[in-house]
């Protein structure tokens, strides 16, 4: 059990980025994939370099955002590059 609980810290930095990743769902769906008739856009698939550009330009205010603002500013880079590349590594499709 113990062995369990140490194996899962050698992998903090994925159970991190997953655990951060779940709170994004409840908006952008299971892993980031946004149900067909939600406004809300999908997550998964959506590139590295872009998920980074977009959130962070929701931080510096550069594009307009009803909620997106205030989750990015609550994030720091190490965490959002997490979720980059978390949400990079999800198929766009189940
Ligand atoms: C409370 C609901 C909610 C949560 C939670 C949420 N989002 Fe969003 N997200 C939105 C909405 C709504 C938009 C559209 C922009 C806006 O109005 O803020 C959006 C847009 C985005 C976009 C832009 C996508 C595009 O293609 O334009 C990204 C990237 C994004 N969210 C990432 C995240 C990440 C990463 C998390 C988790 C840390 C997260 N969101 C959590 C509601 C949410």
């Amino acid at each position: 059990m113990w062995l369990g609980a140490f194996c899962a810290a050698a992998q903090a930095g994925s159970l991190n980025e997953r655990a951060n990743a779940a709170s994004c769902s409840a908006c952008h769906g299971t892993e980031g994939r946004a149900s067909q008739d939600s406004t809300i856009p999908a997550l998964a698939g959506l590139g590295r370099a872009e998920m980074l550009r977009l959130m962070n330009a929701f931080k510096d205010g550069s594009r307009p955002a009803t909620v997106m603002h205030q989750i990015a500013k609550g994030l720091t880079e190490a965490q959002l590059i997490g979720l980059a590349d978390y949400f990079a590594s999800v198929p766009r499709q189940p």
